[in-house]
């Protein structure tokens, strides 16, 4: 048997909360969301998504990083559950998508296996992890990082964002700061729906996308100092610019993405230029900056680490600065179980959906969760070129409907698994 979700309900709570931070894209009409990890939005989506768990008779608990989790029972509880779930917290101009749909998606799931009485094998658990996007606390994937045993809760509790507040005081502040002890936790298999963020499924005409890992990522803090000086009267030769090094630097990155010398998808994006004094008429001394690569291939990624720490060195010579450079987030390269990638795909073709292998671009929840458990994705096409991390970011109903159908019966299916 084949079991559909109800596309319309899925909507509704899409839509609902989408109404939680938003804001207007430049075209009318179309919204997007500002829910910054551990910030009042964010707080406020978690209450409401808690509310809708607690319908469906879930057991909720909260860990020490502030992850939701809420369990259903099986048929047989002493089994390993199968986990399912995202994120709900979005970049300042996030779409209504990126991670919600993978949390909604799960609630649809459990939602359908309710309306028709089904009770899985084993138990499963939908899951919402805190601050996977890591744009306030400058570390990604953080809650289910911490869960799975990447990064320790202590470090991450002290992490501070750019008004040096810190995670654990705002888990604390919106009430999140639970007291379920995080790293306890194995499911038989970790299932996550995302919508793609780019354009390759929606361009190539396919409904799906089973997803066969996600790129590394590398995240640096720059801190460029020079010497804050006159803009009309310092010539030259006297300056200490540190806003004229960011630019070269960013420049840098771009021309190291264009050589070809590491890997053709090599990509690199300087998010953060805060210069400071920041007026118009003195010389930056003093520039905050990022630095985002990414690589399919880690020998690659690790050859352009070196090659621009290099490049840091000469730069900072050449315009007098000095540079000091945080990692401040890192993964490698990550492939998911070829196994549970074959399952979803065999759930595509029983519900005749078109789909593709595919490589993850952005980081995810689910990266961290497959050196646990068998892990995989299923990735959803989206509109307007698939753009995301943007308020235009939008998958039809009928593309959300297909994925979270398969999320469905990919479940209903790992479920009913003996060992
Ligand atoms: C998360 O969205 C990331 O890849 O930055
Ligand atoms: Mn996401
Ligand atoms: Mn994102």
């Amino acid at each position: 048997m084949e079991l559909r979700i109800n596309s319309e309900r899925l909507q509704e709570s899409l839509a609902e909360l989408g109404q939680i931070g938003t804001i207007q894209s430049e075209y009318p009409g179309i919204s997007g969301v500002c829910r910054l990890a551990l910030s009042e939005e964010d707080a406020d989506a978690r209450r409401l998504v808690i509310g809708w768990m607690k319908r469906e008779n879930l057991e909720v608990s909260i860990d020490q990083i502030g992850n939701i989790y809420a369990t259903g029972p099986g048929r047989d509880n002493t089994l390993a559950p199968i986990m399912s779930g995202s994120h709900l917290d979005s970049v300042p101009t996030g779409g209504r998508f990126d991670g919600a749909l993978g949390v909604l998606g799960a609630i649809e799931v459990v939602r359908t296996l309710n309306d028709h009485n089904i009770v899985t094998r084993r138990p499963l658990t939908i899951a919402v992890f805190t601050d996977e996007e890591g744009c306030r606390f400058a570390t990604d994937m953080l809650g289910s990082a911490v869960a799975t045993g990447r990064i320790q809760l202590a470090d991450a509790w002290r992490l501070c964002d750019t008004d040096d507040i810190s995670v654990k005081s705002e888990l604390e502040r919106t009430g999140f700061l639970g007291d379920e002890q995080v790293g306890q936790r194995r499911p038989h298999a970790f299932i996550e729906c995302h919508v793609e963020q780019g354009p390759v499924l929606r361009h190539e005409g396919y409904d799906l996308g089973v997803v066969t890992g996600v790129q590394g990522i590398s995240w640096q803090r720059l801190t460029i100092i020079g010497s804050p000086a006159h803009a009309g009267t310092t010539p030259t030769g006297f300056r200490r610019d540190a806003g004229l090094t960011a630019a070269k630097i960013n420049i840098r990155i771009r021309e190291m993405c264009l050589s070809g010398n590491y890997g053709s998808d090599m990509r690199a994006t300087m998010g953060v230029v805060r210069p400071e004094p920041g007026s118009i008429n003195v010389i930056p001394g003093r520039v905050v900056a990022t630095v985002d690569l990414r690589n399919p291939v880690d020998d690659a990624m690790l050859a352009a680490e070196a090659d621009l720490r290099e490049f840091l060195k000469e730069i900072a010579d050449i315009d007098g600065v000095t540079i000091e450079s945080e990692q401040t987030a890192r993964t490698p390269a990550v492939s998911f179980n070829t196994a549970t990638q074959a399952t979803i795909a065999s759930v595509a073709d029983t519900l005749s959906l078109r789909h593709r292998p595919i490589l993850a671009g952005a980081g995810h929840d689910a990266q961290e969760w497959s050196r646990v458990c068998p892990t995989a994705m299923i990735f959803v096409p989206g509109e307007n070129d698939g753009i995301s991390h943007n308020a235009m970011e939008f998958s039809t109903p009928e593309q959300c409907a297909n994925g979270i159908n398969v999320l469905l019966n990919t479940i209903f299916t790992l479920a009913e698994e003996s060992s």
